[in-house]
């Protein structure tokens, strides 16, 4: 009888979802920007920049849903955080890896691993923190670094402890890092290596701009690693047996408008090869249609796509991945 009370609640909750959507599509186009301005906290500093970021928020929507009414996508598009701006402000904001080709080092300890399972979810083994949020500052390469290490780290000592973003983008500026204009996951793990580790978030909490650097902050380290390696490039098989043993930096092209208006689903792109992201592979497995996809944590809140993760489609046939996802990934040793 309980159970049958509940699943009737359920039902209805759901219903009461599903039109609360059809009723928000049905609202005129400027009551819905006022509703997402609501939702999301965003202010504009006059009368002409809202006009203005309407009649974006107006086009963004007429393509989302163009594309969700298409149907034949195995994602859907909405209108989230990003959705007043244009694909062009996005990309400039928001990508902050830099993509250049380095040297990529040669050993890769799991080339003979073979026991990988069919799917793995590290945050269901405790070894992945709650997403976070870069703001408007290009460190995504920072995000992508400390989740790796945060991962090995609750992987080697049992222990999950969040760490420091703001400790790279102010100290690691020695090499090619430069905070919020840009870095690479391989030169974070390069500076934690020479810095003995990286303190706490608690310690060095993250604000999003480039500051000076905290040494007092910076040296007292909560975690660290003996160094890092990097998967074989443009093979998605060894990328799987990375990440069936700890989650793994990798570098994306999340530049195209369907990255950017990303609402849940499987994405299968459209996007190219030109590395502009850093973000962290947590996990991978098989949606109830078959698609294979790989569990992606990334750095723009948990409003952003299926709480903050994107489940993007693995095993494509071209050898760079979806997106490049297999180009240039990376971890830290223990
Ligand atoms: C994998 O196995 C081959 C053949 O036994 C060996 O030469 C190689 O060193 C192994 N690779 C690693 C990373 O252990």
């Amino acid at each position: 009888m309980a159970s049958l009370k509940i699943s009737i609640l359920l039902t209805i909750f759901v219903l009461a979802v599903e039109s609360r959507e059809l009723l928000d599509q049905m609202q005129p186009l400027p009551v819905r920007h006022e509703q997402w301005m609501a939702q999301y906290g965003r202010v504009y500093k006059d009368a002409t920049e809202k006009q203005h970021r309407f009649e974006v928020f107006k086009a963004n929507v007429k393509l989302i849903e163009a594309f969700n009414a298409a149907g034949d996508h195995k994602y859907k598009l909405g209108t989230n955080k990003f959705a007043d701006l244009t694909n062009d402000e996005f990309k400039a904001i928001y990508n902050g890896y830099k993509g250049k080709t380095t040297s990529r080092a040669s050993v890769f300890m799991y080339e003979n691993f073979t026991a990988a399972p069919l799917s793995i979810d590290w945050r269901v083994k405790g070894a992945v923190t709650p997403v976070k949020d870069q703001g408007q500052c290009g460190c995504c390469w920072a995000f992508s670094a400390v989740a790796a290490t945060e991962g090995i780290h609750q992987i080697s000592t049992g222990k999950l402890i969040s760490l420091a973003e703001q400790e790279l983008v102010d100290c690691d500026v020695k090499g090619e890092d430069e905070g919020c204009n840009g870095g690479l996951m391989d030169d974070a793990f390069t500076y934690l290596v020479k810095n003995h580790g990286l303190t706490t978030e608690a310690n060095y909490p993250y604000t999003g701009t480039d500051g000076t650097c905290n040494t007092k902050k910076a040296a007292i380290t909560a975690a660290s690693i003996t160094g890092f390696q990097d998967v074989p490039a443009n093979s998605e098989a060894a990328l799987l047996k990375a990440v069936a043993n700890q989650p793994i930096s990798v570098a994306i092209d999340a530049g195209d408008y369907s990255f950017q208006l990303y609402s849940s689903g499987v994405f299968t792109g459209e996007c190219g090869t030109d590395l502009d992201h850093g973000v962290t592979a947590v996990g991978y497995g098989t949606d109830t249609d078959g698609t294979k996809y790989w569990l992606v944590k990334n750095s723009w809140g948990s409003s952003w796509g299926e709480n903050g993760y994107i489940r993007m489609e693995r095993d494509i046939d071209a050898q760079e991945g979806l997106c490049g996802i297999a180009m240039m990934a990376s971890y830290p040793t223990a």
